[in-house]
């Protein structure tokens, strides 16, 4: 079977370590096949919590092993797990988010096209913490073959019995339908997903109630990420003490850090919580410096949605708590990086045009908002800007923020917010002079 996605990884590095695990065997290139799969120890953990765990119990080791979920907001999965309602007698569902689209984001295409297993077995795991017997996954409708894979993956479970009926003797149903996601950003937030995953247009929905406990269907459902899935196994297999040592005393576990922008070896790579940022960079085993030796001007740690650094606030741990100590998000782990010759204004032109077509609407701030912003933004950049521009921004920014339904809202004037704090001189330089004072912009063009 063949990458479409020939990004560079640490697998190597991961498949040495006794910590790292994610990434273990992501370049071996017969791990989608399930054979393969369980010969490297997988679907292990299934079997040991349905045969020999109570689903409280799996809840539980989940909950003490300090996971978070890495779709972005960084929620404690087990703590989610037990919001659903117990007492209710509606269907439970299970979904996971493989929509990945927020900028800069790409490793959870990595899992489900190299390790696709990893994925199902964690979704397993959690329907049965869960009370579930129908589990989803909604992949990103453009990563045709991720769908692929992962419809072959659930074919090969269900021949193996890892899914259907009586699943291991126990008694147990568990049931999978795979879904192509409906090609929007948005139908990445959880609910706006649910709404597209029901048939409907792919728009957020007011909570509460929240998912766990009026979601799919109006039924009690629980949505994670890929990669919070795929660490689950992990921790049933080697216990929540294991998982809880590695990364920093909050921020506990490994995770996949995307690296972009401009670096010398740009990739997906699997550190532990805490690693620090600086490093991630300019290390010959990550990032390798920067694209021509040039200087740094800013890095974007989290995805598009998170505040930018500047060069003096990276010597900071990439973990939740670190990065809010410098005035930014560890989000979905996207680290973006840009060299001096970065236009920032044309930067945010591009970012707004990208959260202005992807708003879904709703809400008028949003709405109305991004695209304001986005008018404004682009006439500086097009040199007609004029005195007191950077100040409306400021104030259309303000009266967004935390006034949306969906965090939507937030994501795109949070970066905004940032470039104006942090290079506010360059602002007002393109409308004093109607042009950029830096060299050229033109790599990401
Ligand atoms: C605009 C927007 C887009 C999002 N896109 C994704 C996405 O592509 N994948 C994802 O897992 N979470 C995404 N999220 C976060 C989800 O709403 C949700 O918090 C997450 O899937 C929960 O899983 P977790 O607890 O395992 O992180 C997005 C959120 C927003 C506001
Ligand atoms: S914040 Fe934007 S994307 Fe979210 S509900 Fe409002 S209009 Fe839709």
């Amino acid at each position: 079977m063949s990458f479409y996605s020939p990004v560079r990884t640490n697998a190597a590095e991961v498949a040495k370590s006794d910590r790292l695990h994610l990434f273990k065997y992501v370049e071996d290139p017969q791990q989608a096949n399930i054979d393969t799969f369980v010969a490297h120890g997988g679907y292990v953990a299934w079997r040991k919590a349905l045969t020999s765990m109570k689903p409280d119990e799996v809840r539980e080791e989940v909950k003490n092993a300090g996971l978070r979920g890495r779709g972005g907001a960084g929620f404690p999965t087990g703590i989610k797990w037990g919001f659903i309602p117990q007492a209710s007698t509606k269907p439970r569902y299970l979904v996971c988010n493989a929509d990945e689209s927020e900028p800069g984001t790409c490793k959870d295409r990595v899992i489900m096209e190299r390790d696709p297993h990893a994925m199902l077995e964690g979704m397993a795991v959690a329907s049965f913490a869960i009370g579930c017997h129908l589990m989803f996954v909604y992949i990103r409708g453009e990563f045709g073959h991720c769908i692929d894979v992962v419809n072959r993956a659930v074919e090969e479970g269900y021949a193996q019995g890892y899914f259907g009926k009586n699943i291991f003797d126990t008694g147990y149903d568990l049931d999978v339908i795979v879904h192509s996601g409906g090609g929007a950003y948005i139908c990445g937030e959880e609910t706006a997903l649910l709404n597209s995953l029901e048939g409907h247009k792919g728009m957020s929905r007011i909570r509460p109630p929240f998912p766990a406990v009026e979601g799919l269907y109006a039924c009690p459902t629980i949505v994670n990420n890929v990669e919070s899935l795929a660490s689950v196994p992990h921790i049933i297999n080697r216990g929540s003490d294991w998982y809880k040592s590695l990364g920093t005393e909050k921020s506990c576990g490994s995770k996949i850090f995307s690296l972009s922008g401009h670096v010398k070896q740009p990739g997906n790579y699997e550190v532990e919580l805490g690693y620090n940022l600086k490093d991630f960079i300019y290390s010959p085993e990550y990032g390798g410096g920067i694209l021509g030796d040039k200087k740094l001007k800013g890095v974007i740690p989290g995805g598009s949605s998170t505040p930018f650094l500047k060069p003096e606030d990276i010597d900071v741990g990439l973990d939740y708590e670190s990065l809010t100590t410098v005035g930014s998000m560890l989000g979905s782990g996207a680290v973006i990086v840009f060299h001096e010759d970065t236009c920032i204004v044309w930067t945010i032109m591009k970012l707004i045009h990208f959260y202005r077509h992807e708003s879904c609407g709703k809400c008028t701030p949003c709405r109305e908002g991004t695209g304001w912003l986005e008018r404004m933004i682009t006439a500086i950049e097009h040199g007609r800007g004029r005195p007191g521009d950077v100040e409306k921004i400021e104030s259309v920014c303000e009266n967004i923020m935390g006034r949306t339904i969906c965090p939507l809202g937030d994501a795109a004037v949070m970066p905004i917010q940032s470039a104006i704090k942090n290079w506010r001189d360059e602002w007002q330089y393109h409308i004093d002079h109607g042009k950029c004072q830096v060299k050229t912009n033109t790599e990401f063009v």
